[in-house]
């Protein structure tokens, strides 16, 4: 029996398989204004119709100024929230969980969209603005020098994330994810090679990881009780001296004591430097270590496209779940297909009958 297609559980929420949808930005909000539109609908929806399990957006600027390019989604405001209910609606009338990753990008805000550039930034007259950070510590050149935040401002991004997942229930979403990998702001504040404060939000491993641990509080307790509220850490980012392994297992021991369900387990992305080598499911020992050294439930992503690849994943007890993108992309259809692969009964969308495997 598959168990990639056994339903699996965290708090009230029930997901009908281990296959989700991982977040993935769209660019896509054409007038820069964070709202989502049809091609949010349709994206996500394709993804739902298709079999997945949970389909998460991509990364939701909780604030205008945490988008990595003007063209990010947002959830800033209730009008935001109602821009992205059509989606949820659709994703959950389609048998799938609908979940938002939060974020707030820190210094590699304000970047131009893949395909008009990327990797340096906007300049202000197309939209562009002065990214916030730990510390005045440009990603590298071309980006922006980001301010560093005063202790103020660090604490109104607390307040800025529990906002935007009280919006994001209202909205109709049944996960949240709080994005603290990839050196956006999150990570930049975990690491000692980006965050150089020297007030309570820098210096050792209590202060470095405050923030998200505040974070996750205040996301915890605006999110409802019932459902659950995940994580993604990268766990390490290959940079000597850097944040590691070790440190994310005892954030994740932290994190579980403050309320979260399950550590999506990514990497990288902080330092330009980094010695990242990505094979077939090179991130997976990630999620094996956390999820045994901390007792939480994980999420093995990267890399993940076979059938029988993402079945031994969770049938070896390596993560509870796998998160899918960029073969997802290709094929919005995937879980059907590997459900014929593993001998697996699956509902089709009664639309599509006639074209059963
Ligand atoms: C187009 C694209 C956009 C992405 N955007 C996000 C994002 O918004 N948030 C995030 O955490 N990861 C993002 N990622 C990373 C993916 O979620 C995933 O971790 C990565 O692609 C590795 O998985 P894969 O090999 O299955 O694609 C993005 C990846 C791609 C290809």
């Amino acid at each position: 029996m598959s168990v990639l297609f056994t339903p699996v559980r965290l708090r009230d929420l029930e997901m009908r398989n281990r296959i989700w949808v991982s977040p993935m930005c769209e660019y896509s909000c054409e007038q820069q204004d964070g709202l989502a539109n049809e091609w949010h609908l349709v994206h996500l929806g394709s993804r739902a119709v298709g079999g997945a399990g949970l389909v998460m957006t991509e990364a939701t600027a909780v604030t205008p100024e945490g988008r990595i390019s003007p063209h990010d989604l947002g959830i800033w405001s209730d009008a935001h929230a109602d821009a992205l209910c059509p989606s949820a609606r659709f994703i959950e009338a389609h048998g799938a969980a609908p979940a938002i990753q939060l974020a707030h990008a820190g210094r590699k805000a304000s970047t131009p969209r893949p395909w008009e550039g990327g990797g340096k930034a906007v300049d202000p007259s197309e939209g562009g603005w002065t990214p916030g950070a730990p510390s005045a510590l440009p990603y590298a050149p071309g980006y922006a020098e980001p301010h560093a935040y005063t202790t103020a401002e660090v604490r109104a991004v607390v307040d800025a994330f529990a906002a935007a997942a009280a919006r994001s229930a209202r909205a109709g979403f049944r996960a949240v994810e709080v994005h603290a990998a990839h050196g956006y702001l999150l990570h930049e504040f975990l690491s000692p090679l980006t965050n150089q404060r020297t007030d309570e939000y820098g210096g050792d491993f209590d202060g470095r990881t405050r923030l998200v641990v505040e974070v996750v509080r205040a996301v915890r307790d605006s999110f409802p009780r019932e459902l659950p509220v995940l994580v993604r850490l990268s766990v390490s980012e290959y940079v000597e001296g850097g944040w590691g392994v070790d440190d994310s297992v005892e954030l994740a021991c932290r994190l579980k004591a403050a309320g979260v369900d399950l550590v999506d387990c990514s990497s990288g992305g902080n330092l330009p430097q980094q010695r990242l080598q990505a094979y077939p499911g090179y991130q997976v020992p990630f999620a094996r270590a956390v999820r045994e050294r901390a007792g939480i439930a994980t999420g093995a992503v990267g890399l993940i496209t076979a059938p029988e690849q993402a079945e031994a994943i969770v049938a070896s007890g390596e993560a509870d779940v796998v998160l899918m993108g960029r073969e997802l992309l290709r094929n919005p259809y995937w879980p059907l297909h590997a459900a014929r692969v593993l001998r697996a009964e699956v509902e089709w969308p009664k639309q599509y009958l006639r074209a059963k495997l």
